[in-house]
């Protein structure tokens, strides 16, 4: 099999759920926003917004705002999730990227998708572990989510559809080896 820098990186990466108290750099920080906004975006509208938020207190209110939201629920499994005192959804990372687009296109959650995996990969090639955390895209116009991400600059007109948590993965904590499902591929030569 071919294989380059590039192509050694995408295989390599891997969602991380165990961080480190490390921060991760400002500059490194811009450089994995700016790979977002490199990212492709239909008819090139670039509605999007990466609100990059590194404030441990923040984010901790954040997830207990998560959180009430999920008690609301009438699943079982998210009310669980809810009144736990020790879930946490974005796995206590550092920094958590919070990518939300106006919902005024159809693809709006696909541009998100690109710059998200923009972001992980650029992260991977810096040293820097990642994660798709989706919690907030259910929760976002809950409102006291909504006027918490509204503080924290996320336009208001925008849903969320992922965020991405940052930083350094905890060594302690080995990562399985990645299997890949085979069959998914057609050549139609
Ligand atoms: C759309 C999407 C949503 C995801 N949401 C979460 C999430 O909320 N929390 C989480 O831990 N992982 C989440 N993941 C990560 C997947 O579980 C992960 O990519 C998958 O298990 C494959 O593992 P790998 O990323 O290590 O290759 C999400 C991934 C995608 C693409």
């Amino acid at each position: 099999m071919k294989t380059n820098e590039i192509l050694e990186n995408i295989k390599a990466r891997r969602s991380v759920r165990a961080y480190t108290d490390r921060q991760v750099s400002e500059e490194d920080l811009s450089a994995v926003l700016e790979a977002a906004t490199y990212a492709p975006s239909g008819m090139h509208f670039e509605t999007w917004h990466f609100t990059a938020v590194r404030n441990a207190d923040k984010l901790a209110e954040l997830n207990e705002r998560i959180k009430g939201a999920f008690a609301k629920s009438e699943d079982p499994r998210l009310q669980e999730r809810g009144h736990s005192k020790t879930y946490c959804c974005y796995y206590h990372a550092p920094t958590l990227v919070i990518v939300s687009n106006e919902p005024t296109q159809w693809w709006a959650a696909m541009d998100c998708a690109c710059a998200i995996e923009n972001m992980f990969l650029a992260a991977r090639s810096l040293g820097i572990g990642s994660c798709w955390i989706n919690q907030l895209g259910t929760t976002c116009d809950d409102p006291e989510v909504r006027a918490f991400i509204t503080s924290l600059g996320v336009p208001e007109h925008h849903k969320v559809y992922g965020c991405v948590a940052l930083g350094y993965a905890d060594p302690q904590i080995p990562m399985k080896e990645k299997v890949v499902k085979a069959g998914t591929v057609t050549i139609v030569g």
